[in-house]
Order: C-alpha cells, then structure tokens, then sequence
C-alpha cells in the first residue's frame, strides 16, 4: 500500500488498483483528497499491470462532499473538475464503492465513475441546496442524464438523498452490494473487465435528456411545484437553470454555464448566510464545560406527565423512534382526550401516505396512558407538562422525586416558570433541567434545554442527547423569563401592537415579515395559535392590550372562530377585515395617537432590531452560549428564513454601528426608552465589531 497524500491511499489487487480516501470525519474533499486522488489515478492509469480502479472510502462514509470550509478561500489545485476529468477519460474502468452517504461533490465523483456499486443502506445525495449551492462539478449536468430530469430536479432542488434501492431502480447504481466492500468493488471491476464491458460515460447518455427536449412545460410546471417551498431562496432556481443547460446544451457548454451559476452562488449573501448556519447547527452541540466524553443517561425509558396539547405531542417524539413512553394524566377522561388526539395525528399522517396503519399502532403500542403515577418509577428520563402554575409544577416535581429512580433526569416543559424554583421542589435540583418543545412538539425542530443553576452535567449531556435522539436541534439556553426565543419575541411583540396603533395595518406588517421570509406575521400566527390564550393570560394579571382585548370580546378568537385579526373563509384563507381596520382605527383615536403611513423599511426596523438587542443583553448574561446559538433558535423555532442566517448574523451583515444609530433615531423621535440600546451592542457598535466576531 502506498500513501499518496495523508488521506489517499493506492493498493494493488491483483490486477485492480483501490484508491482509498481516509479523512475523518466524512471525508469531505480536502485539498489533499482531490491531490491524492489525481496522482493515485495518475498512477494507477500508467502502472501496466492495473486494470481497472476502484474508488472506495474509509471511516463511516463515502466522500460526503467539498470541503465546506474551503469556501470563499483561494481555490487549491487540483480542483474537482480536474481530478473528475482524470477519472471520466481515464482508459481503464473506475467503479465507485460507496457506504454511508455519497453526498454533493462525493456524488459527482462517482457520476465520474463508469460504474457505481453500493451497500444496502448507503444514501445518494445532491444537498448543495441546503447550502445555498448547486452541484458544481458537474452534477447538474450528469444527474438528469441518469435517472432523468424530472428525478434530478427533485433530488437536487429537495436536496435530500435516496436510498440504495431507490438508486438502484433509478440507474444510479449498477448493483447493490454486501460483504466487505472493498472486495465487492474488486469483484465488481473483475467482472467488467472479464465481460469486456465498454468503458460507459455519463457524460455521452442522451435518451433522458431527449426525453424532454423542446418541452419546456416540464420545467414550467417543476417551478410551480416547489414555488411555495423555495420562496426567497436563490440556489433552487439556479439549479433549474443549470438543468434547463443540460437538456439544451452540449455536455461542455452545459458545464460551463452550470460554474456560472454555481460562483453566482458562491458569492450570494443567501449561501453565505446558509453555510454559516450549516456551522452553527452543528456548534450549537457543543457546550464548553460539558465535554463530548460526559456521561448522559441511556434512554430506554420515558415517562410524561400531562397528556395536554404538549404532553402528547412530546410523548409522539419518543415513540417515534422506538422508545416506549409512559403518559400520566390526573383524570381518565383527559388522558383518554390526550391520546385520541395523538392516534388522530399519527392517522392522518397515514392517511397522508407518510405511515403505515401497522405503524401507527406500532407507535401507540409504545405509549401507556394512566393515571397511576407509581407508573414512572421505571422511566430513564420524566418530563413535566401540566398547567402552567408554581405551585401545580412544585407539587408534581415533589411527587416525582418520590417515586422516579435515583439517576433519572427530571425535566420540566415551562415556558416562563422559574427552573431553579421548581427544582426546589425536589431532593435532588441536581437531576432538574428544562426541555422547552415548541408547538406542536412533535412537528417543531426546536428544543431549548433549560441549565438550572444545579443542572449536573450529565443531566445537561442527556437533555443534549435525548434531543437528537428524537430529531430535535437542542440549544442550551439558561434560566430568565421566556428563556431565548419567546424573550426575544416578545420584543418583537410590543411593537408590532404600536406599529398598529400608530398607523399600519395588521396585513401591512404581516406582509413586511412575509417577504423577509417568514411564514406568517405576527398577528396571522395569533390567530393560528389562537387569540384566546392571551387574553385569558392578560386577564389573569390585569395586563391590557386595547386592540387584541376588543378583538377577544367579539368572540373572534383566530382561525378556529373563522375571524380575529383576519377573517378566514371555510379553507382558512385570510382577509383584511374593514371590522378591525375600524376597531384599530378607534383605539388611536382614544389614545390621542395621530395615524400615519409607516413605510415597510420603519416596519421591519422596527420589528426586528429589538429582537436583535435583547438577544444582546442576553448574550452579555450568558443566556446563550453564543450568539449563533440564537440564531439556531430562529431559524428552527420561529420560521427565520435560513438564507438570511438567523438575527444576530442579519444583524452584522447589516453593521452593528447603522442598526445601534437606527435605534437610537427611534429613540430621539419617540423618547421611548424601549430603544436604549443595549451596553454589549453599544460596545460592539463602537468598537467596529459584529456578533459573531466578537
Ligand atoms: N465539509 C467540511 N466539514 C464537514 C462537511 C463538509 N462537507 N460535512 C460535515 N462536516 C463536519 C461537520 O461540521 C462536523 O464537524 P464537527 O464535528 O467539528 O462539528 C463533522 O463533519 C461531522 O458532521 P455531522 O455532525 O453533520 O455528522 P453526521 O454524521 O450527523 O452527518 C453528514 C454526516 C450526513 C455527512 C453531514 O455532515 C452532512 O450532511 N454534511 C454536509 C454534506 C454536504 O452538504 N455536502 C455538499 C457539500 S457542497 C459540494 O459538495 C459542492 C460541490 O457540488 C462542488
Ligand atoms: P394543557 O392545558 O393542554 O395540558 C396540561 C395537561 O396537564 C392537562 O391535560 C391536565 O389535565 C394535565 N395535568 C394538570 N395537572 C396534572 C397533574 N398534577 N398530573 C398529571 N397531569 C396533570 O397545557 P399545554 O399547553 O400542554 O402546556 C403544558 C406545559 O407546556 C405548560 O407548562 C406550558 O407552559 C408549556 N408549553 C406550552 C406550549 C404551548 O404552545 N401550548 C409551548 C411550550 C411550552
């Protein structure tokens, strides 16, 4: 075996050469990949005694892409092109091996290849999508010429990956191999060399292309069917682009225009937001003094407490991945409610094709409803989710630290309960964290864990682990009122009611906020949530809310009375209704307030710039880690558009000084001091500096 860089390796099987790629931990295409795999084909192309290649990958996957830390540095030669051009012409057969994930340009290496052979669970993929990218070495053009353009357009502009079986179907790979796979890529090669198969380029297929040519409706009707989910993104349509090139251009020209459009990405704030979040995600995983090695609690069983709207939907997640859970409710009848509902989502999403009815019953068969609460004794991890009071969470943490197991963790659902009164309540605040699921618990990505001031390390490590279990994005968030996100909406909140008030309309702001790129404005999302809620809260501690309250006492409660800031026909399509225009324009005049048109800049300034300072103050008390923490908590919790990166990254590409003097602007006009900026903005502001670079 020869080490031709320190992540390529070239071994000799009899007459097979097997290049191997070792670059832990995906083995994305480092500078020294790309080298080690041109000279190892170099090589093994001149070496008399090779005649074919196999490309195969150590570790726990297959080439899983470029390097995405290369990005925005001077290119490194070789550059991909290079080496997928040494592969394409080389004159000896080259076969793919592949396990785990061939993804983006590890994919386009093997569409380089003249054969593909992989193990029963590998995933093929194009995500360069979810990048903010497309595929730029080539995958836009040899992807429709394999298994067709409508299957390609779907693959890269999903950017999710398929299965073997499915690539297989569709021609991506030649065989479906298992055993050992080096031997089986060997054997393989053995065998086109012993049938003389001819050496097959993608680049030469033509049929699926024809296929389409000089039907532009296919593309047409592609753009309308993903329209709603790629609004505001840049990559998809590029992407349709690069693929339109290949149906109409020679393979050569094709690839050229497909780098066009790949750089035109490269260089767009929306894949630099992207793959800044890609990171971001991923960091958020770390927590500094709790180190990767800390022991967390193995999971084999769960227990809820409250079978409401969040206790269900949180019991969902863990039966979803296999792990049983038990639900206790105070009164049968609630826990008979609690769980209809959750066998009538999981139905519907058989009904919707996405389970199977053996699935379903698999899944309710993991949940045990009962009133019995000795029934947690056996559970590895209790969460809370009863009403929201003091004194109700107290009187149950104390129960539970009666009867759960010694080493379980005990973890609360607050949304604004203090976590450290409620571990209080136990002999053991050590074992207390807050899990904070968002609405509805088993659809939204999000869970803010919740660090108490006696939070153990291992309990921190296991709400960390229990989370990705169940395929939430954790973010460890610490203890204040509204934790990070709902604390930051709230900010929001305010002067989304003043903006009204002072002469914007509802469907103005909502529409502001919609063409940033959420899914709905703030009033659209109370009344999908319902207007009720509030209300019922404010009433609770005296609070007022002119507008909101007189909009309640019409008994317009949101899209389930068909009206509240909107009125929504029977498809829950909303309109602006005269009514509250009226209703609004009433309470300014009450107010004393002289109504103005305020423009869509005022609105979004005004909406969101408070957001991005109390994610300052609450990175200066250390509620979050870090500021793309925050950022993680948007985007997965609240709908901030991921190719605008999340706040505080929006924030700095804005500039911290413009958006600080901009608060400040608002201050000297309205004397509010809602727009003292915050002391760790001012400082980043003066000092030239952003959030992230702090
Ligand atoms: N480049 C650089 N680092 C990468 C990387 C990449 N392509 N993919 C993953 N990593 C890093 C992660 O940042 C992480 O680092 P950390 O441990 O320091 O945080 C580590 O590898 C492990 O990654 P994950 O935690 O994501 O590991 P998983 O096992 O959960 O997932 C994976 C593995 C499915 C491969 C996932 O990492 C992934 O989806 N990676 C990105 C794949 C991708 O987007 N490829 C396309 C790249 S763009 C491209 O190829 C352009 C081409 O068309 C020219
Ligand atoms: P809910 O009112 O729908 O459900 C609470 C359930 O707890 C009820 O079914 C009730 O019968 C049960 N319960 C009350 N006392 C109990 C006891 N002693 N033992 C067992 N069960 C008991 O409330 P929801 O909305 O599910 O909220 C639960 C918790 O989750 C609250 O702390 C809330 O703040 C929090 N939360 C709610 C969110 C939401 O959008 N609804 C979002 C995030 C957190």
């Amino acid at each position: 075996m020869t080490a031709i860089t320190k992540s390529v390796d070239l071994d000799r099987r009899g007459r097979v050469a097997v290049l191997t790629v070792n670059n832990p931990p995906v083995n994305a295409l480092s500078q020294h990949v790309r080298q080690g795999l041109y000279e190892g084909l170099k090589q093994a192309i001149s070496d008399s005694a090779v005649q074919a290649i196999v490309i195969v990958c150590a570790g726990r996957t297959f080439i899983a892409g470029a390097d995405i830390t290369e990005f925005g540095k001077p290119p490194a030669d070789p550059s991909l092109h290079t080496v997928l051009d040494i592969i394409e012409a080389s004159p000896k057969p080259v076969v793919a091996a592949i396990h785990g994930t061939a993804l983006g340009g590890g994919l386009e290496v093997t569409l380089a290849c003249h054969s593909r052979v992989g193990v029963k669970d590998a995933r093929f993929g194009l995500p360069e999508v979810k990048l903010g990218l497309l595929p730029g070495a080539g995958g836009t053009q040899r992807l429709p010429r394999v298994v067709g353009v409508e299957k390609a357009l779907s693959m890269m502009v999903s950017g999710d990956p398929i299965r073997a079986d499915e690539a297989l179907k569709a021609g991506l790979v030649d065989e479906i191999v298992d055993g050992d796979l080096t031997a089986a890529g060997v054997a393989f090669a053995e065998k086109a060399l012993s049938e003389k198969r001819p050496l097959k380029k993608i680049r030469d297929l033509d049929d699926k292309l024809a296929a389409v040519r000089g039907k532009p409706e296919v593309f047409a009707n592609f753009r309308k069917s993903v329209a709603r989910q790629t609004r505001g993104f840049r990559a998809p349509e590029n992407i349709v682009k690069a693929v339109e090139a290949a149906v109409s251009l020679p393979f050569e020209t094709g690839l050229k225009r497909e780098r066009e459009l790949f750089v035109e990405l490269l260089n767009s704030p929306e894949s630099k937001a992207q793959r800044y979040f890609f990171f971001a995600e991923r960091e958020a995983a770390k927590i500094p003094d709790v180190p990767p090695d800390t022991p967390a609690k193995e999971i084999k069983k769960a227990a809820v407490i409250g079978a409401g709207t969040m206790g269900g939907g949180i019991a969902m997640n863990f039966a979803n991945v296999g792990i049983p859970v038990t639900v206790v409710e105070v009164q049968q009848e609630a826990l008979d409610r609690g769980l209809g509902i959750v066998r009538k989502n999981y139905e519907t999403t058989a009904s919707r094709g996405r389970l199977t009815m053996a699935d379903v019953e698999k899944r309710m068969g993991l949940i045990r409803g009962t009133t019995d609460f000795n029934a947690i004794a056996d559970a590895d991890i209790v969460i809370e989710a009863v009403f929201e009071e003091m004194p109700i969470k107290k009187e149950v943490f104390a129960k539970i630290d009666k009867i759960a197991k010694p080493d379980a963790v005990l973890a609360t659902n607050t949304s604004t309960l203090d976590v450290n009164e409620i571990a209080s309540a136990t002999s053991r605040p050590e074992s207390v964290i807050g899990t904070h699921f968002f609405s509805p618990a088993n659809v939204m990505r999000l869970l803010e864990n919740v660090r108490g001031a006696k939070s153990s390390k291992t309990a921190i490590a296991t709400a960390m682990a229990v989370g990705r279990r169940i395929n939430k994005v954790p973010v460890l968030v610490g203890v204040c009122y509204g934790f990070v996100g709902n604390r930051m909406l709230h900010q929001r909140g305010i002067q989304a009611e003043k903006l009204i008030l002072e002469g914007a309309l509802p469907h103005q702001v909502d529409r502001v906020l919609y063409d940033f790129g959420f899914p709905m404005g703030p009033f659209a999302m109370g009344d999908l949530a319902g207007l009720d809620v509030g209300w019922r809260i404010r009433k609770g501690r005296g609070v007022k809310s002119p507008v909101a309250d007189r909009i309640c006492e019409l008994g317009r409660f949101g899209q389930k009375t068909g009206a509240g800031y909107y009125k929504y026909d029977e498809k829950r399509n909303p309109t602006p209704d005269p009514d509250v225009e009226k209703i609004i324009v009433d309470v300014s005049t009450e107010m004393g307030i002289t109504r103005r048109p305020i423009s869509d800049e005022e609105i979004l300034q005004r909406l969101l710039y408070p957001m991005v300072n109390e994610g300052a103050k609450i990175l200066e008390e250390k509620m979050a880690l870090r500021a793309s923490d925050i950022d993680v908590i948007w985007v997965y919790g609240y709908g901030w558009p991921v190719y605008r990166g999340g706040p505080m990254f929006w924030a700095d590409s804005i500039g911290l000084e413009a958006l600080r003097d901009t608060m400040l602007g608002f201050q000297r006009k309205t004397g509010d001091a809602f727009w003292t900026p915050a002391p760790l903005l001012n400082r980043l502001a003066d000092a030239g500096k952003g959030f992230l670079d702090r």
